[in-house]
């Protein structure tokens, strides 16, 4: 009866977890055009908002590097500094453009292990107003399979209303 009762109500209220973080971010935001103080402030808002986030932050692309990415703004332990086009789950969402939900990372191919308590995770590409990839937005859990579309989705709808629109 109790597991019926969540299975029920918890999508909702992360849902509607993202949606109050979602008016926050925007927010705070409104009238600052620095695109690290963009990027911090959605780490640090969204981090805070969910105990589940262990790894919470951006890969931005190097202008300066052929197909690279290299850390930005983030709130957790250490993260690897650069990571190449194609290589682990973030390259493959800078490659594909394509968001990456992984429930077991260490089945996933070529996934980069900066921190072994990761056990799960979603990418999601981060476009500017003319569709240019600037960024991946990656988000990791020490729990197996913590991220399901609902996460997908709003990280989705969140990163295209900060950096898109
Ligand atoms: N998990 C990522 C690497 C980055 S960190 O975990 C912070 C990946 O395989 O792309």
């Amino acid at each position: 009866m109790a597991e019926a009762f969540n299975e029920l109500t918890l999508p909702a209220a992360k849902a509607e977890r993202y949606a109050t973080v979602a008016e926050e971010i925007a927010s705070v935001l409104d009238g600052e055009p620095n695109l690290t103080a963009r990027m911090a402030t959605v780490a640090s808002m969204l981090a805070a908002s969910f105990d589940t986030f262990f790894w919470t932050g951006f890969y931005v692309v190097d202008p300066d590097k052929d197909r690279e990415l290299v850390v930005g703004p983030y709130q957790g332990t250490l993260g690897c500094l650069r990571i190449a086009y194609g290589r682990g789950v973030c390259g493959a969402a800078a490659e594909t453009g394509q968001i990456q939900l992984v429930p077991d990372v260490h089945a996933f191919p070529g996934h980069i292990a900066c921190d072994g308590r990761s056990a799960s995770e979603v990418v999601v590409p981060v476009f500017d107003g003319q569709g240019r990839l600037i960024a991946v937005f990656d988000v990791d859990s020490t729990e197996p399979a913590a991220f399901d579309e609902i996460d997908a989705k709003w990280l989705e709808l969140i990163l295209k209303a900060t950096f898109s629109a």
